[in-house]
């Protein structure tokens, strides 16, 4: 057995006990918006350091710990807290969570991150739906040998956010009154924003929000089989030809506000989907 599966093993095995409710969708809440945790009824939270061969966080913004319970109703397993590449997380760290998730059975997964906008129709605050993905991280968490049980060896990136999941998001939000866009997001290395010069350039190749997280897992959950939902809070539009500088204290201010709509959002859209 390779050391990666057998350290997902074990921690599966640690984990098994806390699921109680069968299949449950998975949670990976971004920077700023782990307030949506305040919204899960609560079996058990176990602490990322708790669980076997599992990282623990660095980031600002980010708990660390595994949410078990209920969000309207549905089973959920929240990541309450998530690993970046701008902290020195190696790609296949960054994916061990998701493994870990899937092996618990999860299939669908909802994302949440922070991201910057590009395209100048948002609004700080606004969510956008991720349709597709441009990855300008560098970093592939497939890169090494790969595991034929838990995927293809070049897997098909036709459909990465799951066509069925975006419809439904978007006739939710509709519904709902929420403001809800529909772009692609460009992932970036990071810690560094992006200068003018870049912001120009990712809005040029087509990408309506940037930010430095969600590809790592994204691409381990397609790998996997997993249907993936992701969306962005949009914390500050980033206009090349007006630009100005992004506070770190304002974007986790905007994310909490903004993160609040989402929680409802994503609670509506879990109602939905079974
Ligand atoms: N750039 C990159 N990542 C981000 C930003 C940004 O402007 N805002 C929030 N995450």
């Amino acid at each position: 057995m390779t050391e990666m599966k057998r350290k997902v093993k074990e921690a599966v095995d640690f984990l098994k006990p806390y699921l109680k409710d069968g299949q449950a969708t998975g949670l990976v809440l971004g920077t700023g918006l782990g307030g949506i945790v305040e919204a899960i009824d609560r079996d058990a939270a176990v602490p990322y350091c708790d669980i076997p061969h599992h990282p623990v966080c660095t980031a600002p913004g980010h708990q660390g710990r595994m949410i078990f319970g209920r969000l309207a109703g549905r089973p959920v397993i929240a990541l309450d807290g998530r690993f970046h590449l701008y902290e020195g997380f190696s790609p296949q760290t960054i994916s061990f969570p998701i493994r870990v998730l899937r092996a618990l059975g999860i299939k669908a997964l909802l994302v949440s991150n922070a991201a910057g906008g590009l395209n100048p129709n948002f609004r700080d605050g606004d969510l956008m739906v991720i349709s597709d993905h441009i990855n300008f991280t560098g970093h592939n968490p497939l890169v090494g040998e790969n595991i034929d049980e838990w995927g293809d060896r070049f897997p098909d990136m036709v459909e990465p956010y799951k066509r069925t999941l975006i419809e439904l998001a978007e006739k939710t939000a509709l519904k709902e009154g929420i403001r809800l866009h529909r772009g692609v997001y460009a992932g970036v290395l990071g810690p560094s924003l992006e200068t003018a010069a870049e912001t120009r350039f990712l809005k040029m190749a087509g990408a309506d929000a940037v930010g430095m997280s969600t590809i790592m897992e994204v691409i381990t959950a397609v790998h996997a089989g997993m249907d993936v939902l992701a969306i962005s809070a949009i914390t500050n539009v980033n206009l090349p030809d007006c630009y100005r500088p992004a506070a770190i204290e304002e974007i986790l201010a905007t994310a909490a506000v903004a993160g609040r709509t989402l929680s409802r959002l994503f609670e509506k859209i879990l109602e939905a989907l079974l």
